[in-house]
């Protein structure tokens, strides 16, 4: 048994060479979802709702990995980075102020024949500011839902942000909204976070959390939702390397994309238009994805100048500026803002990792997740429920899983049980079976190569981690 970790790897690099993504359809991604429980419909058995997913068990295991990764990346790596975790419902003064009330909207308009609501932006496939370039358009598009041309209504720009009121009064003098961005808490927060985490500028404030959009036309399984969780990103810098650092960060995103197991093939950037930008931003590039519909926004990267500290100061009539020492002047940071959601990033991952393999005549579907990302690490699977091999399988399970994700699972053949974690993406599977109670060793079995290594029991930890480490 010398080093079985090398006989394993030894033959998976090989392997991976000739391994190539199978590119699921995402009515292949939408089902796998559902089979294995990443996914599900939001109160689905009342029909579900437009726009609104639940995360199953193993979705909420990939979702926190995720989550994870980036707070390991972009907090605990940079001393100047701190977190913050504003509320959901903020004074309705705050979204005044920067410009969502007014400007937070997307054109929308009706087909008159069939009734359809459709954003004119995604029939045009192109994006302005001006309405009537779209209604000129739109009178030679067709209804994608019921095919004819020129029925289309009067553009007319659509408010994303929900609503409702705080407290038992439902009068507008106690509308609140939901958060459409978690960025405007940390604006809010800004000199809060600044004097008691003592930093100086430049430095940044990350928050994960739920936002809501009333998106016009939600779709694309997660890809476009109305409860959305986004991992922000706030870099408060002086306005003099403001351009700079906003390149810095696209790079230091693409990077960290590429190190939990996105392609590069399979990312380009996209850098928005004047008419394209949010209505905050001075330059705004998104590193794009190759979903099943082709390249889309998977991370927004903008450059936000001083505009949010500037209008949050004008609106809460509180100085948001900013005193540095060493130059001794006075100025309004600007801000560098990348943003992504955990559940398009989700279904990159997914897409990505995903493969159909023939194995003896016999489809198998993996998920090649980076163990970082995988729902479940380690899987133990004693041979049959015998009474003999359940208490040392407990006893593996007990020992791995204060270290790792670890699924226990004695029912069903062994092929099919492989074959399950295969499809949830888990890196290794440990065996236990009657030679067990002999040599008091077990078998690991590598997801990406199936080769398999016996291995004593004393050695598992350490060879378990020697393989997660290698993948
Ligand atoms: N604070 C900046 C901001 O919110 P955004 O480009 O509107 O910018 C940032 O959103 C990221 O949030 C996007 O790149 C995307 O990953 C995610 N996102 C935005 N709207 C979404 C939606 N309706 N459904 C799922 N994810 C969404």
């Amino acid at each position: 048994m010398s080093s079985p970790s090398q006989t394993i790897l030894g033959s998976r690099k090989k392997y991976m060479a000739t391994s190539t993504p199978t590119a699921p359809s995402m009515e292949t991604l939408v089902s796998l979802a559902k089979r294995r429980g990443f996914v599900f419909q939001s109160s689905e058995i009342y029909g579900g709702l437009a726009g609104f997913w639940d995360y199953g068990p193993y979705g909420t295991e990939m979702a926190k990995n995720i989550r994870d990764a980036w707070w390991k990346h972009f907090v605990y790596q940079y001393p100047n980075i701190v977190g913050l975790d504003s509320t959901i419902i903020q004074n309705p003064k705050l979204w005044k102020a920067s410009g969502h009330v007014d400007t937070f909207v997307d054109p929308m308009v009706d087909c008159k024949f069939c009734q359809h609501r459709f954003r004119a932006d995604h029939l045009t496939d192109f994006e302005t500011k001006n309405l009537t370039e779209y209604d000129t358009a739109l009178t030679k598009v067709k209804c994608p839902h019921c095919g004819k041309t020129g029925g289309f209504t009067q553009t007319k720009q659509f408010n994303m942000m929900f609503k409702t009121y705080v407290g038992p009064v439902t009068t507008e003098d106690n509308v609140a909204y939901l958060r459409p961005e978690t960025a405007g808490g940390i604006f809010a927060q800004f000199q809060n976070v600044l004097e008691t985490s003592r930093q100086r500028i430049p430095f940044g404030i990350a928050q994960i959390g739920k936002a809501f959009r009333n998106e016009i036309t939600p779709g694309d399984f997660i890809f476009r939702v109305r409860e959305l969780e986004q991992m922000e990103l706030e870099y408060f810098v002086s306005p003099d390397v403001g351009h700079t650092e906003h390149q810095a960060w696209i790079k230091v995103c693409q990077n960290w994309l590429l190190s939990i197991g996105l392609p590069k093939d399979k990312l380009k950037l996209y850098e928005h238009g004047p008419d394209e930008r949010a209505h905050y931003a001075a330059a705004s590039v998104d590193i794009q994805y190759e979903y099943p519909m082709g390249f889309k926004e998977l991370y927004g990267v903008a450059y936000r100048t001083d505009y949010d500290l500037t209008v949050q100061s004008k609106g809460s009539g509180k100085d948001l500026s900013y005193f540095d020492e060493p130059t001794k002047s006075r100025f309004m940071p600007h801000v560098i803002e990348p943003s992504v959601g955990v559940g398009r990033l989700l279904l990159a991952l997914m897409h990505a990792a995903y493969r159909e393999e023939d194995v003896d005549g016999e489809k198998r579907v993996v998920l090649k997740f980076s163990p970082e990302i995988a729902p479940v690490k380690v899987a133990i699977l004693p041979l049959s429920k015998n009474e003999k091999l359940a208490p040392i399988a407990r006893g593996i399970f007990d020992q791995l899983a204060g270290s790792y994700r670890v699924e226990y699972d004695e029912t069903q053949s062994i092929g099919r049980r492989y074959r399950r974690q295969d499809e949830i993406g888990t890196p290794l599977c440990v065996t236990i079976d009657f030679d067990t109670l002999e040599d008091k060793a077990v078998t690991i079995r590598h997801r990406d190569t199936m080769k398999q290594i016996r291995v004593a029991i004393t050695d598992l930890p350490e060879q378990i981690d020697k393989l997660i480490k290698a993948f």
